[in-house]
């Protein structure tokens, strides 16, 4: 295989330090013998834009594009940015600016323990998130009238295509069929907003007839995060616009033990895709060390499956079940150990 080109973000916070220790585990696998790549660190987040008033810097996307086949993010946010202004940009500016139309985020509970519901194994924590990852309100359509004023008047346009909702189910049903899986919801709120999500329900209509094999039903949103409370075993791949997305797949990394393990992976396929850990910077513990890295492990494992070594990433997410298993852990899945001494574990385990 060629060298991989990785392109790191580390970002703010958190996103530092367990950048820090996938950067760690890809050296442990390049010196293994069991991947080839090369990677560059780039400075971009909160520090770089206080200082010289630039997130994205120009010409940065045809860069990625060309240079790199795969971006690691750790995350980004700053509490002296208090618009996140720089976050939003480099973020949403690579989603966008790449079309990186799939936010793949998965929900698999690694150890029963985890679970915050009662009695779940973890055969019954084991979905697929398909965000739409470049429609909705994010696209930023809408703007503010009489501001500031008692009369003021606010909009923030949901922008939904044909073609944008279209590719995103051909995906998800694809997944499904690639994987042999039996299920999949859609979900939306077409009863509330027949205009944006009523196209949801005639695209939705027209993709699940190409895919008989597959078991297709549709959910309104607020029944699906009830039901993914109540019975999350009931779902296999799940796909939704990206506001939706957005709020489940926050509810999904809590049925699997929380922030510090929920990867994701934002893609287009066959071009440059991007991945990240859900999490954010968290400033509250930015800094102490204490930052679970399992999530950064997890995603970068995406990144390797996403560019073909499907082995490395099975690895990766075996030996993160290994440290839980073994209570090698951070104190946020109620271990003792730092974040750097969990990486190390993890690396030396990768090794065997
Ligand atoms: C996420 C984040 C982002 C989003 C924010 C930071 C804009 O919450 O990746 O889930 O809403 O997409
Ligand atoms: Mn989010």
């Amino acid at each position: 295989m060629k060298d991989l080109r990785i392109a790191f973000i580390p970002g703010d916070g958190i996103g530092v330090e367990v950048t820090q220790e996938a950067i760690k585990a890809l050296r442990t696998l390049q010196e293994a013998g069991r991947v080839r790549a090369q990677y560059k660190v780039f400075d971009w987040g909160a520090e770089k834009y206080l200082r010289e008033k630039v997130a994205l810097p120009a010409g940065a996307l045809p860069m990625l594009q060309r240079d790199f086949d795969a971006i690691f993010v750790g995350a980004l946010g700053d509490p002296r940015v208090p618009s996140n202004q720089h976050a939003a940009d480099i973020l949403l500016g690579i989603r966008f600016g790449l079309d990186l139309y799939v936010n793949q985020r998965p929900v698999r509970l690694l150890h029963e323990c985890l679970c915050p519901l009662k009695n779940r194994k973890t055969s019954d924590v084991n979905l697929m998130i398909f965000r739409e990852n470049t429609e909705g309100p994010y696209v930023g359509a809408g703007g503010n009238l009489r501001r500031g004023t008692a009369d003021e008047v606010a909009i923030q346009e949901d922008v939904n295509t044909r073609k944008g909702v279209e590719r995103i189910l051909v995906y998800a049903f694809e997944h499904a069929r690639s994987k042999g899986l039996k299920r999949v919801c859609m979900s939306d709120k077409s009863n509330a907003m027949p205009h944006a999500h009523g196209l949801w329900q005639r695209v939705f209509a027209d993709v699940r007839s190409r895919y008989p094999e597959v078991e297709s039903r549709h959910l309104f949103i607020d029944t699906l995060a009830m039901e993914l409370v109540r019975d999350p075993s009931q779902f296999q791949v799940i796909v939704t616009c990206n506001l939706f997305g957005d709020i489940i797949s926050d509810l999904g990394a809590q049925l699997q033990g929380g922030m510090g393990l929920a990867p994701s992976a934002n893609i287009h396929p066959g071009r440059t895709s991007m991945f990240e850990t859900v999490h954010g910077s968290a400033p509250a513990i930015a800094g102490k060390g204490i930052a679970n890295p399992m999530a950064a492990f997890l995603t970068l494992g995406m990144l390797l499956e996403h560019c073909g070594y499907v082995r490395e990433a099975a690895r990766l997410e075996e030996v993160v079940k290994m440290a839980i298993n073994s209570g090698r852990t951070t104190p946020d899945l109620s271990g003792r150990f730092s974040t750097s001494q969990v990486g190390d574990w993890l690396c030396e385990k990768l090794k065997q």
